[in-house]
């Protein structure tokens, strides 16, 4: 009866907006006011490996993944545009850290997404940190995440990767093995160069990221300190690889180091700069739920929105004439994806919002980015990259 009212009252809304389609208003609905209680009440860790599991099982049957593709996803060709020419069928990815050993992507493209990005990878396996590794932060809509990259190794990530779905791109989040035998700048230049060379000869990804930028990995962020990046970025040069190469950048640097390691990563010839990682600030005022002591992390979702759009706009103001930007941080709705791009953002990517919104969301910002795009006058989402700046540039 409760359902049935919000429901209405959703339709009532939406119906003004016309932002999201029946279908998706009655599934996000159910999502959000039947099922997320029944799953928040569990473990996240849990419920996380749960929905790999049973995504990993629809990608498997053309049955499945045809259901999905019915619930879920939404294809426009105002959402369609070709970055480094490579095509994208939409600007919406999974961000890093959801996939990390490469086992939903047969069921990705289905629920809607235009990209995803596996990992992170290591070159070597790691169990994780020691559990909780996740946390919900139910008032602020966010997530602690203290994974420490675990993965189960570039060799066997590789090893089992699935028949890649038309269409799709799928990229590589590369990470330094979260591990005492990569402490020295050395050996964390040689780990990540090795974990790329395997990657790389597999010949699946579309694109590459390097993350800089963990926040719960052994010895801290040592490349987010421009001199040394500078010496990882020469190294992984000299590996010939000839696809994209993106830089996952840490959020809670000062300007003036962000500026550096920017100007490092363009020196360096990278394609594009993912605006960014988790949040380390606890004392984010953003964040409205109390946080038990022992609960160590970065934190995700909407804690990250402004610090990651204040970052993405002023990188693209300096730099984007000559470097892409993904934006990532707090994406709940259509509308945050698309002052994400206004700022300068060519494609989005997200995690929190999926799994405090339900999987429809993926549809409901594709299919609420045509109506932004169309009620500003655009014909293609390329129109609005960087529409907030006074000047639009590359
Ligand atoms: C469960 C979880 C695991 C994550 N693991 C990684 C990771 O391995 N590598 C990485 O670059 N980012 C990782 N992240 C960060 C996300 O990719 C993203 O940058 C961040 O969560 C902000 O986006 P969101 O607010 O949409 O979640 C992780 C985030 C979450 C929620």
């Amino acid at each position: 009866m409760q359902l049935t009212a919000v429901l209405a009252n959703q339709m009532k809304i939406s119906h003004f907006q016309s932002m999201r389609s029946l279908k998706q208003i009655i599934i996000g609905t159910t999502y959000r006011k039947v099922l997320k209680p029944v799953l928040f009440a569990q473990d996240p860790e849990k419920i996380h490996n749960r929905f790999i599991f049973i995504g990993h099982i629809m990608g498997k049957f053309r049955i499945t993944r045809f259901i999905n593709r019915l619930l879920f996803k939404y294809k426009n060709t105002m959402l369609e545009q070709t970055v480094f020419d490579i095509k994208f069928e939409n600007p919406v990815g999974l961000s890093a850290g959801f996939d990390k050993d490469a086992q939903i992507i047969r069921i990705l493209p289905e629920v809607g997404f235009g990209f995803m990005q596996v990992g992170s990878i290591t070159f070597k396996p790691y169990q994780g940190n020691q559990r909780p590794r996740l946390y919900r932060l139910k008032k602020s809509q966010g997530i602690i995440v203290n994974y420490g990259l675990k993965n189960n190794g570039a060799k066997k990530i590789v090893k089992n990767l699935p028949r890649k779905p038309k269409h799709f791109l799928v990229s590589a989040s590369v990470a330094k093995t979260n591990s005492r035998d990569t402490i020295t700048t050395k050996d964390g230049i040689e780990d990540y160069a090795e974990c790329l060379k395997i990657l790389q000869k597999s010949k699946y990804f579309d694109f590459f990221t390097i993350n800089i930028s963990c926040p719960n990995a052994f010895g801290g962020e040592p490349f987010a300190e421009p001199k040394k990046l500078d010496r990882l970025l020469k190294k992984i040069h000299t590996l010939g690889i000839d696809k994209p190469i993106f830089l996952k950048m840490p959020i809670n640097e000062k300007w003036s180091n962000s500026k550096l390691l920017i100007e490092v990563a363009i020196k360096n010839k990278i394609d594009g700069l993912i605006i960014g990682n988790l949040d380390k600030n606890r004392s984010n005022p953003q964040i409205k739920d109390q946080i038990p002591k022992h609960i160590k992390g970065g934190i995700s979702g909407k804690p990250t929105w402004s610090i990651t759009n204040e970052l993405i706009s002023k990188t693209y103001k300096n730099y984007g004439d000559k470097i892409k930007i993904i934006g990532v941080g707090g994406i709940f709705s259509a509308q945050d994806a698309y002052e994400k791009i206004k700022r300068g953002a060519t494609l989005v990517q997200l995690i929190t919002g999926m799994i405090f919104e339900g999987p429809q969301l993926i549809g409901e910002i594709n299919r609420g980015l045509v109506e932004l795009l169309k009620k500003d006058g655009y014909t293609n989402i390329s129109d609005a990259i960087g529409a907030n700046h006074s000047k639009h540039l590359g």
